[in-house]
């Protein structure tokens, strides 16, 4: 049996007076008692610590929404999973459509990331999604199988024992557009397949959510398909009512 995890990207929205008021009524909300589901806050990287103080003594998670492929060194502006672990971040994103399109992050930086991710005993969260134009080409499948396929290549199979899959349409991200059940059902199972022709038991144990306009509304349905472990949430998770329905549509 799979836990579930449901993890905010808050991606870049927030203040210190939002993150307060966010924190406190998550906590209030699902702080304690999560039986099946594992929630976890991705806040931008200057409110960790704050989050991580509010947080505390509740079982809300800590994760992080882009990393560095080094420990340390001369890369101005990075953070590395070392400094993440100082927070006790537990989950990092690597490879979200944002990061790739907008910051150019290809399959071999998104592996190294991956890496430097699993090396710090983090979990890592690797987003794979196709455009809409290589969906309405008949590519989603073959898209998503390069991505993983270019991570398994650089990592190894074994390095994907704890991490979690987020499949996330880049063309139901932020758009109000939602895959279908049926549609993110037979790609779950579909990169479950490509998992196990490399490792069968670890395919089965492997955690894959979906991403990509989840609401209260239509959460419930898609986290009752088989293959669906969770969500990834963006805009809603800026929005505490809806988050905490979102993580309580887990059955
Ligand atoms: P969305 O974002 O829920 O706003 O579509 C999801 C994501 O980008 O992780």
């Amino acid at each position: 049996m799979r836990r579930a995890l449901v993890a905010a990207n808050w991606k870049m929205h927030g203040s210190k007076a939002l993150v307060d008021e966010l924190v406190d009524r998550l906590v209030a909300g699902l702080g304690q008692g999560l039986n099946a589901v594992d929630i976890a806050i991705c806040p931008p990287a200057p409110y960790l610590q704050q989050v991580q103080e509010l947080a505390r003594g509740s079982e809300l998670l800590l994760g992080a929404q882009n990393v560095h492929g080094e420990n340390s060194g001369a890369f101005t502006g990075e953070v590395s999973a070392a400094m993440l672990a100082d927070f006790d971040v537990r989950f990092v994103l690597v490879g979200h459509s944002e990061r790739r399109n907008l910051f150019a992050e290809d399959d071999l930086l998104v592996a190294r990331k991956f890496a430097a991710v699993s090396g710090q005993g983090q979990i890592p969260v690797l987003c794979v999604g196709e455009s809409l134009q290589e969906r309405e080409a008949g590519q989603a499948e073959t898209v998503v199988q390069e991505q993983l396929e270019a991570v398994l290549a650089h990592c190894g199979v074994g390095a994907f024992a704890d991490a979690v899959i987020a499949y996330e349409p880049v063309w139901a991200i932020g758009t109000g557009r939602t895959a279908s059940p049926e549609q993110a059902q037979a790609m779950h199972a579909s990169i479950r397949g490509i998992l196990a022709q490399h490792d069968k038991e670890l395919a089965e144990k492997t955690r894959i959510v979906y991403g990509g306009s989840v609401k209260a509304d239509n959460a419930a349905q898609l986290f009752a398909q088989a293959d669906i472990d969770g969500g990834l949430i963006g805009g809603a998770s800026l929005d505490a009512t809806a988050f905490i329905q979102i993580c309580n549509s887990v059955s």
